[in-house]
């Protein structure tokens, strides 16, 4: 039922220069693959083959990864090495890329919106590769997707956090309606923790109806002067519903050092078998 996954990709990566001055953070290696990677793996787990991703100035690596580099091929054509590349050479076999830019960065709403074009008029997932989970059974997207064909609106992945990291995050508060599911009556980007509605952060999924995209379209500028997501779906939750997710699994913020070396360290030992 989901046929796209949204990927913004145009921001900076501060907090990981300078390696970020030069490379997408999105480029930056868990053990042997990029984050972007696991990204399009779990996109994949969840029935979605269509990748759109919003790029910007100094991303190209990421198109030149999700292409065939026939040199490479050709040289390890019959060789041992070649099942290093089993797992890209499947995701280029099954999915279609289509790239955007977004030329100023003006907030994950504005990235979001950039992609309109590459989605269209049907329900889309967001992922942000940065956030890396990970899961024993069903992948996050997929939980998400099957929630959403029950319910048929917006859905945001969320967990607990502590409440001193709440300014890190899109917060959100509702009312339970079955076992991890609450409907969202208020949501605040990065609130402090004085006027946090909750402790129960938004993380880098969703899945939107294509009607954000016109909400988007008349959100003023909110938090830190960024056309947040986090403004439009409360939009859409007082004219509708939006459902928040205690997803099952872990996730590891990889856009920070310490994230990343966690991550690091759990899939380094996955990747040793
Ligand atoms: C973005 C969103 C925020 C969300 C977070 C998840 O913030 O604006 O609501 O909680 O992603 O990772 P960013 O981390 O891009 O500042």
């Amino acid at each position: 039922m989901i046929k796209k996954c949204l990927f913004p990709a145009a921001g900076y990566g501060t907090r990981f220069l300078p390696f970020t001055k030069a490379m997408p953070k999105e480029m930056l290696p868990i053990v042997n693959k990029p984050l972007m990677q696991y990204g399009v793996e779990e996109a994949m787990s969840a029935g979605i083959y269509n990748m759109a991703i919003v790029t910007g100035r100094g991303k190209r690596a990421i198109e030149d990864h999700f292409d065939i580099s026939y040199e490479l091929e050709h040289q390890i054509k019959g060789t041992d090495k070649e099942i290093y590349l089993n797992d890209i050479r499947k995701i280029l076999n099954t999915c279609s890329f289509s790239y955007t830019r977004q030329i100023e960065m003006k907030g994950l709403g504005h990235a979001i919106l950039t992609g309109e074009n590459l989605i269209g008029n049907e329900p889309f997932a967001v992922l942000l590769s940065d956030d890396l989970c990970d899961n024993n059974g069903d992948s996050v997207l997929k939980q998400m997707c099957k929630i959403y064909e029950k319910y048929r609106c917006s859905i945001v992945a969320v967990e607990e956090v502590e409440i001193n990291e709440v300014s890190k995050y899109g917060v959100i508060s509702g009312k339970k309606i079955d076992n991890n599911i609450i409907v969202v009556d208020n949501m605040m980007e990065k609130p402090n923790k004085e006027e946090a509605p909750s402790n129960l952060a938004v993380i880098g999924r969703y899945i939107l109806t294509p009607d954000i995209f016109q909400i988007l379209k008349n959100t003023k500028p909110g938090k830190n002067g960024e056309i947040q997501i986090t403004d439009a779906l409360l939009e859409q939750c007082k004219n509708g519903m939006v459902l928040a997710y205690k997803f099952n699994g872990t996730r590891y913020d990889c856009g920070s050092v310490d994230g990343f070396i966690k991550a690091t360290n759990v899939f380094y030992q996955k990747y040793k078998g």
